[in-house]
């Protein structure tokens, strides 16, 4: 069988789990609106302004891009860009995290922030684009008050495009949050939202024991260094848990220092279920389809294993039920070639 190529990753259908809408945009959008609103870029050339060492540093880059949008037209207009980006992959269905904490110049309420985000994605739609729904992200650096007051704006507006409480930012820095978040994940839960939590990237096992026991996700972003507990790997394979892995995101912030040493092989190896995601697709300057065949290709993955990961990502999926079952028979259908 010959190599996979990115042509036929990309009809091939399935969904990207792990995405922020954060970094997700194209490049040329944060430019744009640095000249629009008569921003200094944060280096020259702009390119330099997309190299970073680690997870802080490039934390600290979103805190002043994603400074620069200040209304709802503009925001709009970002979660277009990452809906169409989706379309170009080939993506049938992605759950979208956005993180309300970075975003500091925006002129209004949360509710109005949500709501600008989800009309890009609304009318990305309605323009043929595929459906993207929303985690809305909690900060692992709120408080547990902070993080009551939005999942109550998000309880309050029940807009059907947001799908779930999810929560991020740079575990090395704050510690062990299990406990202060625990209760918020709990009401989440209880309404019907969909929870997920990062974790297992800039913490070690012991944060993503603490999404599963604590916070009680049955959806880890990142979760790759759960390989240095093996009771851990075997816990997460017991329980079905889903693991929505970006290893080109793990290489470029230093977790690892390349592809081949990533630790996804052992993981479904040892049977786990793990999802291919990019993290940040515009930023980091990566596709999804690009992932899918540089996995097969640094893994030694047939076509069969790439199936399965389309399989798992969508079952993994907020996706509404009925597009849930016709996404799987696609996937079941699909004809990789020869
Ligand atoms: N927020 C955006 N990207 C992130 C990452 N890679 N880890 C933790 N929080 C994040
Ligand atoms: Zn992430």
């Amino acid at each position: 069988m010959g190599s996979i190529t990115a042509d036929t990753v990309r009809r091939l259908p399935k969904a990207e789990l792990h995405l922020h809408l954060d970094s997700g945009f194209e490049v040329e959008d944060a430019v744009r609106l640095a000249t629009e609103n008569g921003v200094p870029l944060l280096k020259e050339p702009p390119d330099a302004m997309f190299d970073w060492e680690d997870l802080q540093e490039f934390l600290t880059f979103l805190d002043w891009v994603l400074c620069l949008p200040r209304d709802a037209e503009q925001v709009a207009s970002l979660s277009y860009s990452v809906a169409r980006r989706q379309g170009r992959s080939g993506v049938s269905y992605t759950d979208l995290m956005v993180s309300p904490i970075h975003w500091k110049n925006f002129d209004g309420p949360l509710e109005e922030f949500i709501a600008a985000v989800a009309s890009g994605l609304e009318d990305a739609e309605r323009d043929g684009y595929p459906p993207v729904y929303l985690s809305i992200s909690i900060s692992r650096k709120h408080s547990r008050a902070e993080a009551h007051a939005v999942l109550d704006t998000m309880l309050a507006m029940q807009h059907p495009r947001v799908a779930a409480l999810s929560i991020d930012g740079n575990e090395a820095l704050v510690g062990r949050t299990g406990d202060r978040f625990a209760p918020v994940f709990k009401r989440a839960r209880a309404a019907g939202l969909g929870i997920r939590a990062h974790a297992g990237e800039s913490s070690g096992p012991e944060g993503v024991w603490d999404a599963i026991d604590l916070l009680k996700t049955q959806r880890v972003d990142h979760g790759v260094r759960s390989v240095e507990d093996p009771e851990l790997v075997e816990e997460l394979v017991e329980r079905g848990i889903f693991l929505n892995v970006c290893p080109w995101s793990n290489v470029l912030l230093g977790l690892y220092p390349s592809r081949e040493s990533h630790p996804i092989r052992t993981l479904v190896d040892a049977g786990a279920r793990v999802t291919l995601n990019t993290d940040g697709s515009g930023f980091y300057r990566i596709t999804l389809e690009d992932e899918y065949v540089t996995a097969s290709e640094v893994y030694g993955w047939s076509s069969d294993v790439l199936r399965q990961l389309a399989r798992t990502s969508v079952e993994a999926s907020f996706c509404p039920d009925p597009l849930r079952a016709e996404l799987l028979a696609a996937i079941d259908a699909f004809d990789f070639g020869s």
